[in-house]
Parts: C-alpha cells; sequence; structure tokens
C-alpha cells in the first residue's frame, strides 16, 4: 500500500492573471488530500473517493476527475491495465472550488503511486504530473495549484519560472468562506480569455495593475504589514469583480468579512462560486469573522497562511 498527500491553497494575490504571466501570490493550508494506492485484481484502475465536500462537487467533477487521473497515470509513465489499481481519497480538505482541491488529489496520487510502486519522483517529477492532471479541470493551468500542493509554504509564482518561498515573520489567521457553489475553473479561465482578447486596451490594464498589487503585496508580506496587505487583497478583489469572475454570494462573503473587522477579503481560485479568503489576524478576530459568515449561512475554515 503507498501513501501520498497534497495540500489545499489559497490564492491571495493574482488568481487569472497568473494564466497570463502575472506574478501570483499562493499559501498552502493547514488541510491535505491524501491518496493511498493498492495493487487491485481487477482490469484497470478504480477509485473510492472518500473526501468530504460541497454537495454536489464530486458528481459535477466526476467526469474531470477521470480524465485528470487518466492524465497523472499518463504523465507518471503507469499502465494501470497491466498492473491494476486502487485508488483512495481522504484526507481533511473540503473537496470545493477555489480552495486546490484538484491539484492536491493529483499530487496525492502521484506520490502514493511513487511509494507504492518505489519510482522515487522527486517534488519536482510530483509538480509536473499533477500539472498534466490539472488540465483536465482547468484547461491551460498556469501551475499555481499544484506548486501550491507540492511544496506547501506561501509561495510567489510566476508561470514557467522556479517558485520562490516567501519569508514571513509568522502564520497570520485566515478564513475561507465557500458559498457552497460548484464552479468551472476551465470555463472560468476561458471568459476571462475571451473578453481580454475582445477589449485588450482595457484589460491590458488591468493586468498592469494586478501586476504592481503582486509586486507591493510580496513586500507588504515580508514587512509583515498586515493592515496593508488586507487593503491590497481589497483591490484584488476590485480587480477580480473587473474581470467578471466574481458572483453574488462571493461579493456578498467578502463584504460581511469586511464588516465584521477583516483586514481585506477577496475571492479565492477561479471564482464565479466557489470560495473567498478573508485576513483574520490573531484568534479572536478569525472567530468573529468564521461565526458571522456560518450564522449568514454559509461553511467556512479557520486555517493559517504562511
Ligand atoms: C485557480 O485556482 C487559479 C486560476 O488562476 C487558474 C490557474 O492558475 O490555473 C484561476
Amino acid at each position: 500500500m503507498g501513501e501520498g498527500k497534497g495540500y489545499g491553497k489559497v490564492i491571495l494575490f493574482g488568481e487569472h492573471f497568473v494564466v497570463h504571466n502575472v506574478p501570483s501570490i499562493v499559501s498552502a493550508m493547514a488541510k491535505a488530500t491524501t491518496a493511498i494506492v493498492e495493487r487491485f485484481e481487477g482490469s484497470s484502475w478504480t477509485l473510492d473517493d472518500r473526501r468530504p465536500a460541497t454537495p454536489g462537487y464530486k458528481e459535477d467533477k466526476i467526469g474531470q476527475q477521470r480524465d485528470s487521473i487518466e492524465r497523472v497515470l499518463r504523465a507518471a509513465g503507469f499502465d494501470a491495465s497491466k498492473t491494476p489499481i486502487k485508488i483512495t481519497l481522504g484526507g481533511d480538505l473540503t473537496a470545493a472550488s477555489g480552495v486546490g482541491a484538484s491539484a492536491a488529489s493529483c499530487v496525492a496520487i502521484a506520490r502514493a503511486l511513487s511509494d507504492e510502486f518505489s519510482l522515487g519522483f522527486s517534488d519536482q517529477r510530483v509538480n509536473e504530473i499533477a500539472y498534466e492532471g490539472e488540465k483536465a479541470y482547468h484547461g491551460t493551468p498556469s501551475g499555481v495549484d499544484n506548486t501550491a500542493a507540492t511544496y506547501g509554504g506561501l509561495i510567489w509564482f510566476v508561470r514557467g519560472k522556479p517558485l520562490e518561498q516567501i519569508p514571513i515573520k509568522k502564520p497570520v489567521e485566515v478564513i475561507i468562506g465557500n458559498t457552497g457553489r460548484v464552479a468551472n475553473t476551465e470555463a472560468a479561465v476561458a471568459g476571462v480569455r475571451e473578453r481580454k482578447q475582445k477589449d485588450p486596451q482595457n484589460y491590458d490594464k488591468l493586468f498592469k495593475e494586478a501586476e504592481e498589487l503582486a509586486n507591493i503585496a510580496k513586500r507588504a508580506l515580508v514587512a509583515y504589514e498586515l493592515r496593508a496587505v488586507g487593503k491590497l487583497m481589497d483591490t484584488n478583489h476590485l480587480l477580480l469583480q473587473s474581470i467578471e469572475v466574481s458572483s453574488k454570494e462571493l461579493d456578498f462573503l467578502v463584504n460581511l468579512a469586511r464588516e465584521n473587522g477583516a483586514f481585506g477579503a477577496k475571492m479565492t481560485g477561479g471564482g464565479l462560486g466557489g470560495n473567498m479568503v478573508a485576513l483574520t489576524p490573531g484568534k479572536d478576530l478569525q472567530d468573529k469573522v468564521a461565526r458571522a459568515i456560518r450564522d449568514a449561512g454559509f461553511d467556512v475554515v479557520l486555517t493559517q497562511i504562511g
């Protein structure tokens, strides 16, 4: 029996823009998906998905998930028709849109495969394999999610470049609020591409702003200026609204978090549903904002970045 694990992630700055080579800042979450790979009497691979999930998520993603597992196995050079396997997914990361659930599972499966068949995959190899698996979910992934899922930590990520860990004095509390709406990242990414092509002048300006924002945010994080980081997250949310990837529920949760004292809040990940993140330094503020979101009838995860 082989085991593997991949972290969930929260993008603090630059989702969507990162697909077009703008820098992004992503943090792994202290929640992960686990995979077990076992040899199996059968004709190919089979899956037992025991992850906790947003209602409807697994059903909605089943086609992409099957495609993704095929891609992961192919990229790993593994032929399940010759060596049938059973894959069991679990862990404490709720499978939902925006938290890197797909990348976490790709990483976990690649690692479990390596463990069971002594393939000796390095982190770099695991990351490459997971990137191939991500294509089934994102179409043209930037690689930010699989990188966070593989390496963990707080990461400065630019597409096609080696990752850079951002040093931060100590971890900061955040809450992640779930709209409960399952979203399609591939469609969200394709929509941005289409609108960017139709309105290049406006979009070029927004993409420049996103790049400047990521650079300023990196400095603010290193300096541990959390009020400034929060304000920059608010600005990032505005940019994401401008490129039309937010939603009514996301905007509602972002406003609710701010009204309850969050230093800043924004949608996170692909958008059009899925999750938002609020910066809530200290246990008390984290609990307060989490309670407000729960009282409004939404699921919330309390975690830390960095
Ligand atoms: C999804 O978590 C992040 C996106 O930027 C897509 C990607 O980077 O592949 C929307």
